[in-house]
């Protein structure tokens, strides 16, 4: 957005989004009381800030969307062009509770900062911890003991990382980095541990959009030796993963075109890194598929938690498999499995909540969950990124926000270590007043939880 406000600013002396505050108030006058040149004044103006604001969401591409923008942004400017005789006033964030906001519900004409899908949260004290040796989209983590163990991941939309960067919580430094193997996938895997060995599930393979891979390779973190596991039955992006019970179990995710949902959940009973059957088995289907969960077993229960459908797809006939965005839809849903081996579904995250598969750590019986992607605004359909810490009390089964994040970010990999939350790795916003989604980072955050 700083573009579209200096874009602005620069023709126009004042900011669109201001002027036509401004004007919203003036709008208890009756129309009919307005002079006819100041209208057509207005009208100008506003067809003007519609035409800039179409121009600016074509210019401003981001790396993770693509030149093809979804048609509605167009269908957004012409709206704006018709709607603005009867704006509304500005909502007020803290007055205002994102989980109210239905699309349908709100004027199509109204303006909503992005920063309205914010939630009231108390301030944490972030404490900055030496950065990865990479940035990092879309990568993943394991915590065993001390060590961190973080996966692959883009570097940047055409380079994807073929390694894993080790940190130490003792000491809070990076020792060092591994290969992974050649064919295992590079983001959007699945991802669990028991302690020593290390499970990879399917995921990405290469960089922008490219295909998934079935294949499954598991970690001695001792030897620092990979192993090939029997490969999923077909392959999947970002399937919810966990050990529950001594089975890997894998399930959700996204089909081989990266968009469709796949409900699909398998299982395969595994011990000390070792397949002890040679095919994954068919288990209760999830009651929603998609990528992007988070996957917990606590208290011998399995937990999902959040996620959306739809995601980025390749462009059709796109050598590079070159990314373009797609209908996403995201979701604060959260399901159980227990000892019934029934789905039940449990109370909803505050708010929509993708991009958190390795977001989580478990403290004081409480899932923390830090960050990820919400639903896209409702008028610019822009990525709106998420802020805030959340809390899920396995006692209550219910859901608190206990603080925010230093900036709002997705896919952070999140670790719990002495009393302290750390966070690495993701992709944040653009500042303050801009939810939407911008650098690419390596940086790692600590604070001091107290729950
Ligand atoms: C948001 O809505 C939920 C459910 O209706 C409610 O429990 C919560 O207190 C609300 N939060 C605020 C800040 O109004
Ligand atoms: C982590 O740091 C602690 C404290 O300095 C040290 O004792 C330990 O050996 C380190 N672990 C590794 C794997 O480097
Ligand atoms: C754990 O949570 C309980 C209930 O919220 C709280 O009373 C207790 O002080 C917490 N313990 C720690 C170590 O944070």
């Amino acid at each position: 957005m700083y573009f579209l406000r200096f874009l602005f600013r620069r023709k126009n002396g004042e900011s669109c989004g201001r002027q036509l505050r401004r004007m919203a108030s003036k709008q208890a006058v009756p129309r009919h009381h307005q002079n006819n040149v100041s209208s057509t004044k207005k009208l100008v103006f506003i067809i003007t800030c519609a035409g800039l604001l179409g121009a600016a969401l074509i210019a401003d591409v981001l790396w993770t969307s693509s030149s093809s923008l979804s048609s509605s942004y167009f269908s957004i400017a012409s709206t704006w062009a018709i709607g603005r005789t009867k704006l509304l006033v500005i909502p007020d964030s803290s007055t205002h509770n994102a989980t109210q906001v239905d699309e349908k519900e709100i004027d199509s004409r109204s303006f909503l900062p992005g920063t309205y899908f914010d939630l009231p949260a108390p301030d944490l004290e972030w404490e900055e911890m030496p950065s990865a040796p990479v940035p990092r989209l879309d990568g993943a983590a394991i915590q065993i003991k001390n060590i961190f163990y973080v996966f692959a991941g883009y570097g940047n939309i055409n380079y994807v990382h073929s390694h894993v960067d080790m940190f130490n919580f003792s000491d809070n430094t990076w020792i060092g980095k591994f290969d992974m193997p050649k064919e295992m996938g590079h983001s959007h895997l699945g991802v669990a541990s028991d302690g020593r060995y290390i499970y990879v599930v399917s995921g990405q393979y290469g960089p922008q959009c490219r295909g998934p891979t079935a294949r499954t390779f598991v970690l001695d973190t001792v030897t620092k030796k990979w192993n090939s596991m029997p490969p999923l039955p077909t392959p999947r992006y970002a399937p919810a993963t966990q050990l529950w019970r001594g089975r890997l179990h894998v399930m959700g995710g996204s089909k081989e075109n990266r968009h469709t949902p796949g409900l699909e959940h398998w299982s395969i009973a595994v011990k000390d890194g070792k397949a002890l059957e040679k095919k994954w088995r068919s288990e209760v289907p999830i009651p929603r598929g998609g990528p992007h969960r988070a996957c917990v077993v606590a208290n011998d229960k399995l937990f999902v938690i959040g996620g959306q459908e739809g995601d980025f797809m390749a462009k059709p006939g796109s050598p590079i498999f070159k990314c373009s965005r797609r209908h996403e839809v995201v979701y604060g849903d959260v399901y159980m499995l227990d000892d019934e081996m029934k789905w039940k579904t449990l109370t909803p995250m505050p708010k929509p909540d993708s991009h958190i598969e390795c977001a989580w750590v478990i403290d004081n019986n409480s899932v923390i969950i830090t960050g990820g992607t919400t639903e896209k605004h409702p008028i610019t359909k822009r990525m709106i990124l998420v802020g805030e810490v959340f809390r899920f009390d396995l006692d209550s089964l219910t859901w608190s926000v206990i603080g925010k994040l230093p900036y709002r970010i997705k896919t952070t990999l999140a670790g719990f270590w002495d009393g302290y939350l750390y966070f690495t790795s993701g992709q944040r916003d653009r500042g303050p007043d801009n939810p939407q989604p911008r650098e690419v980072v390596g940086d790692m955050w600590r604070t001091k939880l107290k729950i």
